[in-house]
């Protein structure tokens, strides 16, 4: 299926643009928008609605300098300022572009120059704070490459689909409980798992990080669809629920969204651009390129604080 908007204007920055699914449950490609040469508000529209629409979408052979995806992401909503330090995360990111992170595994001069161990479990980012993101792009720069095979490919799932998928009876239990979503229980579990590569946190950080809870089903602040708002990274117990019972019930959930019918995997080339709907997915990447570089830059815009 394609759905096709002829933009009015500017003719050369945008032709015929196009999205098509990727016919998984999630997942879409938009063609006809070089978004360095600038675009139109009825093209802006269009990617808007594909990312409401299918969650995930790239948008391939893109040439941009930081600026210009800091600049696209704010058309896409106001960009999340950079995270302070007290949240205890490991930042790195573009110099003189605070809000660019960079995920990589490339060591320059014995510095790591990203973060290498971003999305080694299925998460949704910066769900652990007041206002997660809502929407997010990610631009690769380098692609690992072995044999002429791209690696280092991301799952996607969709919470949406996941939360329609469940029987009657779950939805009704699950309707009104809140999930604490915690970094400290993330680090704490990569610890525990013996894939923790950066620095655990301090006595102060752990002290400084703030724990919040959020409702299990979530309402897509633009699209009214409920949703399934826990993840294995973060996701640590249900207030007010006993924690055995809790870790069971979120324990059967977690393997639930997984499932292989709700979930796309994005095969990444250099200058793919992808944006997704934070909200109404999670994401798992793939470590199988070792040493080889990888390096992409990804941006997010504020979201609402969930309902
Ligand atoms: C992430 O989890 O945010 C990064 C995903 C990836 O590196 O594929």
């Amino acid at each position: 299926m394609i759905e096709a908007t002829r933009s009015e204007q500017p003719a050369a920055a945008t032709e015929l643009v196009q999205v098509t699914p990727s016919g998984d449950m999630l997942g879409a490609e938009i063609t006809g928008i070089d978004v360095a040469a600038g675009f139109d508000e009825t093209a802006l529209m269009t990617v808007r609605d594909a990312v409401l629409r299918h969650s995930l979408v790239v948008l391939r052979d893109q040439n941009l300098s930081p600026a210009e995806q800091l600049a696209f992401t704010n058309r896409m909503g106001e960009v999340r300022p950079a995270p302070p330090p007290a949240d205890g995360a490991h930042i790195t990111s573009v110099p003189d572009y605070p809000q660019l992170l960079v995920v990589s595994n490339i060591v320059e001069d014995g510095r790591p120059v990203g973060i290498s161990d971003a999305g080694l479990l299925w998460h949704s980012d910066t769900c652990f704070q007041a206002k997660p993101e809502l929407f997010v792009t990610l631009y690769a720069l380098e692609i690992p490459v072995r044999d002429g095979v791209a690696l280092g490919d991301t799952r996607y799932v969709s919470t949406p689909g996941a939360y329609d998928a469940l029987d009657a009876k779950t939805k009704e239990r699950i309707d009104k409980l809140r999930v604490v979503q915690s970094y400290i229980y993330h680090m704490d579990k990569l610890e525990r798992l013996g894939i923790l590569t950066r620095s655990q946190l301090t006595e102060e950080q752990r002290r400084n990080t703030v724990e919040l809870s959020h409702p299990l089903v979530r309402t897509h602040p633009i699209t009214g669809r409920k949703l399934l708002y826990i993840n294995e990274a973060f996701s640590d117990r249900i207030e007010g629920m006993p924690e055995e019972e809790s870790r069971e019930l979120l324990d059967e959930l977690l393997v639930h969204i997984t499932r292989e019918d709700f979930m796309t995997r994005h095969h990444w080339q250099a200058g793919d651009l992808l944006i997704w709907d934070n909200c109404a997915t999670q994401h798992l990447a793939t470590f199988d390129y070792g040493t080889l570089r990888r390096r992409l830059h990804r941006c997010g815009t504020v979201g609402p604080i969930p309902v």
